[in-house]
């Protein structure tokens, strides 16, 4: 019984954060179902650090410290539940197992209680950073309760990514707090990839612009306030020519997006909790209808001859001057997709009781995550200045972002329109913002309508109460109970 903690489920993802865990001076119990990728990880990385490699779960629990910290890295789902339900008769009051895979916070929700009655902590984790991130630094998102987390605090805070000398990772609330953010994250990644693949498309099929010219823009827009892992990242991929056939890399990948689940979850979960978050509907919905590939095949079939547009109805694009009104059109866009998903964050918090510290979410997301960014730190400032702010949107560094690129957030959507290249991300981002802004909007002909058919009510601008109009009578207006 030496090792401080355990991990268990050792492919990439579990395989690297044992790694790390290692090399921060902390011995760690490592385990996997099929004994090998144990003995290779020892064998391989023994050196890094102190491994306990064990091969059976009864050996692997009993060679860590009570209480006993286990995190389990496999598949979301049934296999999480699989060897959840292995450990639980070998643990003790007390013991804490820690679930760092994407699992769907409901799931988490579920476990918690049901081990809780047990007398063990589950402490659903989130770890973002992919296989790199877990090696050398992720962010990481924590629920689960205050004896769990002070006995995680250690290991968790040496391994995740540091910036100005903060750990990101925290305990962000009880249960499911942590997956919860996690998958909401997820959501936000979708929307960024999404922004920059509209973006790119733009700048392309509107510029004519070569993958290598785009790699050029994005490389620049990283050394402003846009840069972030992703757009670096896009720059570098763009540039990355194809070793077979000499074609720019992009033009030989596959063009149907797949996705695990994260992204749906988010929106499942957005529409239960009634929060707006269209960006990040609007880049998961694109990536299904990029997979929709006879559906795709069809309507350009049909439509081939509306390849070409008119002319006449397309202004004119100067070059340098629509590169840098994508570029305002994706800060724009991105502030909407930050300002739902932390919508979604709040209104999940109050849903669930967890008591989120949004700023806490903002810091612990300014370093190695996925969508690790300067921006998160002007996330992090607007909630240090205003706790209970309304929407990002508001915020005075974003409102002035806004503010200054709107009108080419508004000839970008235009342009997209006139040219047929999607932009659903950036249009529907633009029409959130205006929907916000708006005075009166035609809700009030929906509730009108509503009434109308269904007998559904409406209130008044004029005075309190609510009320129904007998459409298909006198059209006499009443005041039901
Ligand atoms: C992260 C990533 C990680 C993973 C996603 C990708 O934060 O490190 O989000 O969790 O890459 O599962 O999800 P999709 O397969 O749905 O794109």
């Amino acid at each position: 019984t030496r090792a401080t903690i355990g991990v268990t489920g050792l492919a990439t993802m579990g395989r690297n954060l044992a790694r790390n865990i290692a090399r921060h001076g902390h011995t760690v119990a490592v385990h996997n179902r099929t004994t090998s990728r144990m003995t290779s990880l020892v064998e391989q990385f023994g050196d890094e650090g102190d491994f306990v490699g064990a091969e059976t779960i009864e050996d692997f629990v009993a060679a860590i410290q009570k209480p006993r910290a286990i995190i389990v890295m496999v598949k979301a789902g049934a296999p999480t539940d699989a060897v959840i339900d292995e450990l639980v008769p070998l643990l003790d009051e007390g013991d804490i197992v820690v679930d760092a895979g994407n699992a769907y916070f409901a799931d988490t929700r579920r476990r918690e209680k049901a081990l809780s009655d047990k007398g063990i902590h589950f402490v659903g984790m989130g770890v973002s950073g992919g296989e790199e991130g877990a090696l050398n630094g992720p962010s990481i998102m924590v629920g689960g309760s205050d004896h769990a987390y002070e006995r995680l605090a250690p290991v968790v805070e040496s391994i995740a990514a540091q910036v100005d000398g903060t750990p990101c990772a925290a305990h962000l609330g009880p249960d499911a707090a942590g997956h919860f953010v996690k998958m909401v994250h997820n959501g936000i990644e979708y929307a960024d990839m999404q922004l920059i693949a509209e973006s790119f498309d733009l700048l392309r099929s509107v510029l004519g612009l070569e993958p290598a010219q785009i790699a050029d823009v994005f490389r620049e827009w990283n050394e402003g306030d846009l840069e972030s892992f992703l757009i670096e990242m896009t720059a570098d991929v763009l540039a990355h020519t194809d070793s077979s056939t000499g074609k720019p890399f992009v033009d030989v990948v596959g063009d149907a997006a797949e996705q695990k689940g994260t992204g749906r979850w988010t929106v499942q979960s957005a529409l239960d909790l009634g929060v707006p978050v269209t960006g990040i509907a609007e880049a998961t919905f694109a990536r299904s209808l990029s997979g929709h590939t006879s559906q795709r095949a069809a309507v350009r079939e049909t439509f081939a001859d509306l390849a070409e547009l008119d002319p006449a109805t397309q202004r004119d694009v100067d070059r340098d001057a629509f590169v840098d009104d994508v570029r305002a059109a994706l800060y724009a866009s991105k502030i909407v997709a930050y300002a739902q998903g932390f919508d979604q964050l709040a209104a999940g918090s109050k849903e669930h009781g967890w008591d989120l510290d949004l700023g806490e979410v903002a810091t612990i997301w300014r370093g190695g995550c996925i969508i690790r960014a300067r921006f998160l730190d002007r996330i992090k400032e607007a909630y240090a200045a205003e706790p209970g702010l309304e929407t990002l949107l508001t915020a005075p560094w974003f409102a002035d972002a806004i503010g200054n690129g709107v009108q080419a957030w508004r000839r970008v959507v235009a342009v997209s329109a006139e040219r047929g290249v999607p932009a659903p991300a950036f249009a529907s981002s633009l029409a959130y913002f205006d929907g916000l802004r708006r005075d009166r909007l035609p809700a009030a002909l929906i509730q009108a309508l509503r009434d109308n058919f269904g007998a559904h009510t409406y209130t008044r601008t004029d005075r309190e109460g609510t009320f129904h109009t007998d459409w298909a009578g006198d059209r006499a207006e009443s005041s039901p109970a």
